[in-house]
């Protein structure tokens, strides 16, 4: 029986965690749960699993979510930075699953380190932001690091086993998003209910819009070189729209193992909850019959300049990838509330990142310095952009 936390618990990743839970009630138990301010589901989820804490974004909600427990439930309702940082590292939990969207999965992620738990990370942001404070520390803890991105779990899967020396390349598989095939004049009209639409994957609103503007593929680019602990120029992207291949691993040999499977987070999100075993989830396997296409391509870097802005942040390190993080997550928002075109979110990280004197070596104050800097910064040059 395995004790977990669930951070982002009523996201798009948590609910699926949730329901293997729900499914294999022999083998997990819930311990604490958070989300932001989405408190009937949160209730609803205390209410089934009966977690010892939960903890949500304040005071307000906290007192909210109160009056929708039954009186006996005995869960203990947390809010604030400190309450997620005491959900994250809540003592029976062996396994911290880190589902909250952005930066804010950042310091309860390092919490979460400090108390010795197993991370099984989708929270990529944090990697992408912090990736040397938190491998660092992870490595003095002695904490497994388990990806849930399903690319990451490709790779992670087609590493085990063999010597990491032996590994040549790896090809990070990208589905393109729901823009591949658009014409570059369009780009300005794209709205964000169109950008939303993923031709693939179900996921929350701000990784679907990072799918269509391929920031997300530079994010897992990054993601990838501190979770594998391998250089930048070994790591290539390929278009792949069927998202089947979630990604490969070529070897010294010429050797390429691939991971395939459905397009369904559930299984790399089994992977990382139950490693090394494997859960029998019951899903589809893909159409493997006379129909079945496996095209490839190269990425357009002059369409999706997001991907090109992420591969000179990760070339640059330092400060650079906090700010091309944070300056991404304050584009986004003011796309989605409609407040900025969909080309103008590239303009407004690549302005971030030209204003930014990178930091070497940063520890964790810079970091977080950086990160505040960068959104005030993004928030600036967004509301000059503003429509
Ligand atoms: N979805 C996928 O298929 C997928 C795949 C790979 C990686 N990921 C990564 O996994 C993470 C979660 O993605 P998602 O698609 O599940 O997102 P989502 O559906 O938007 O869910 C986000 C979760 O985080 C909570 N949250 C949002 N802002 C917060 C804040 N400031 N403080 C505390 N909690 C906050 C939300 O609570 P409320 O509901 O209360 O707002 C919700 O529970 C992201 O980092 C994403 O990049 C997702």
């Amino acid at each position: 029986m395995k004790a977990l936390s669930i951070l982002g618990s009523t996201g798009s990743i948590g609910r699926n965690a949730l329901d293997i839970v729900r499914r294999f009630p022999e083998r997990f138990v819930v311990k604490a749960l958070a989300a932001k301010r989405s408190v009937d589901l949160l209730a609803e989820q205390i209410r089934e699993f009966l977690p010892e804490a939960a903890a949500v974004f304040d005071e307000g909600t906290a007192r909210q979510l109160e009056l929708l427990l039954p009186a006996a439930c005995g869960t203990r309702v947390l809010y604030g930075e400190e309450g997620y940082k005491m959900v994250a590292a809540w003592e029976p939990a062996a396994l911290t699953l880190t589902a909250m969207v952005g930066a804010a999965g950042l310091l309860p992620t390092l919490a979460a380190i400090e108390s010795g738990k197993t991370i099984a990370l989708a929270n990529k942001e944090t990697l992408v932001m912090a990736g040397s404070v938190v491998t660092a520390r992870a490595a003095a803890q002695g904490v497994a690091i388990l990806p849930v991105d399903s690319e990451h779990s490709a790779i992670f899967q087609c590493l085990q086993g063999q010597r990491r020396e032996d590994a040549a390349q790896v090809l990070l598989t990208a589905s393109g998003g729901p823009f591949l095939r658009r014409a570059r004049e369009e780009f300005a009209a794209i709205t964000p209910s169109e950008a939303l639409r993923h031709p693939n994957w179900a996921m929350g609103a701000k990784i679907t819009i990072d799918s269509a503007t391929l920031m997300n593929k530079g994010l897992e680019v990054i993601e990838a070189t501190w979770l594998f602990g391998i250089p930048q120029n070994m790591i290539r992207v390929v278009v792949h729209p069927q998202s089947i291949i979630h990604s490969m691993v070529a070897f010294r040999d010429g050797s390429v193992i691939a991971q395939l499977g459905v397009p369904d987070m559930k299984a790399a999100i089994a992977y990382a909850l139950s490693y090394p075993e494997r859960l029998a989830l019951g899903q589809p396997l893909p159409a493997f019959s006379s129909g079945m296409r496996l095209t490839f391509d190269e990425p357009d870097l002059e369409r999706f300049p997001c991907l090109g802005l992420a591969y000179e942040a990760c070339r640059q390190g330092g400060t650079l990838p906090t700010v091309l993080n944070a300056a991404n997550e304050v584009a986004v928002n003011f796309f989605l509330e409609e407040r900025v075109a969909f080309t103008s979110i590239p303009m407004i990280v690549r302005r971030t990142m030209e204003a930014h004197v990178p930091v070497d070596h940063p520890g964790l104050e810079d970091i977080l310095a950086t990160d505040r800097w960068a959104r005030k910064k993004a928030s600036q040059l967004a509301s000059s952009y503003g429509r």
